[in-house]
């Protein structure tokens, strides 16, 4: 613009919104509990990326904003795209997420990652997705995509949270998911879920790692502990729990794997450090 035509009380931007960077407005913000929450975003036309990945997303609060890595909740074929987030008091981005409403602007980074992606992993039979708390994000992403189910026979889903009331964002997807028009038919039978707690008290407590460890996991499913002939995995949790499971699955003699390297499973490591 001309600057001659830009009136003198006209203050700049805060920020000016770089080439690499989408400008999103927020369509739905639902709250679970003091500490977690989800939303809903505008999917711009060209925003592309593969159930699993995830993003760097920021506010447009500040010259220079904080950007943090978090996995897309939503599948592929989406026309929004959903975050599911932890509310941390003083965090530097969370603190003023956990207050956005609908018309609100949300920054999105515009190149996907990560390596919770189906491609990541050596055919199989049987999928687990490993979770604590907000891990399970990446897997609300890949349990409503058809191809997670044209290419394993079944999926168990598994997440341990402090609180029951942690637990209903997923709860209530994969009831929602049976009346589904896209997967609906697909998941029958084949999805699993399996929630634990672990401070509050629910008909399954204890970690996610302990309860494979023990076989208590496996023998409530039914199912043979898992093995790498038939049983792939991803893992998404806090870098403790990252390395615990990748020890348990490495016990039942799992490979890791990567995008360019497929392996029996994999693990997301951009959200801790
Ligand atoms: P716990 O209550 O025993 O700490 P957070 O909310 O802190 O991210 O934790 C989410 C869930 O992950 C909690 O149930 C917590 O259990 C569990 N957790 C914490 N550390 C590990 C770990 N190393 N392996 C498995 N689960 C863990």
């Amino acid at each position: 613009m001309d600057a001659a035509a830009t009136p003198a009380f006209t203050k700049p931007p805060a920020y000016t919104i770089p080439d690499n960077v989408f400008a999103e407005t927020v369509v739905s913000v639902r709250h679970y509990t003091d500490r977690l929450f989800s939303f809903r975003i505008t999917r711009p036309a060209s925003f592309r990326f593969r159930s699993g990945e995830f993003v760097m997303i920021g506010l447009p609060n500040a010259e220079k904003p904080v950007f943090r890595a978090y996995s897309i909740a939503s599948p592929a074929w989406d026309e929004e795209v959903e975050f599911f987030s932890i509310k941390v008091e003083n965090g530097p981005l969370t603190q003023h997420l956990q207050k956005i409403k609908p018309g609100d602007t949300v920054l999105m980074r515009k190149k996907p990652t990560g390596t919770l992606v189906l491609d990541a992993l050596l055919p199989g039979k049987r999928l687990y997705l490993l979770s604590t708390g907000t891990g399970v994000a990446p897997f609300a992403s890949l349990i409503r995509d058809p191809e997670t189910y044209e290419k394993f026979e079944e999926v168990i889903l598994v997440q341990t949270c402090r609180e029951v009331a942690e637990l209903t964002y997923i709860t209530e997807m994969v009831e929602a998911l049976k009346a589904d028009p896209l997967v609906g038919e697909m998941v029958e039978g084949r999805l699993r879920l399996y929630t634990t707690t672990t401070r509050e008290s629910f008909e399954r407590m204890g970690r996610v790692t302990d309860l494979m460890r023990s076989g208590t996991l496996f023998a409530d499913l039914g199912l043979p502990p898992m093995k790498p002939e038939t049983d792939r995995g991803m893992i998404c949790g806090s870098m403790a729990m990252l390395n615990e499971t990748k020890q348990v699955l490495e016990s039942f003699g799992l490979h890791e794997g990567a995008n360019n390297a497929p392996g029996e499973f994999v693990v997301e490591r951009a959200f801790v450090g």
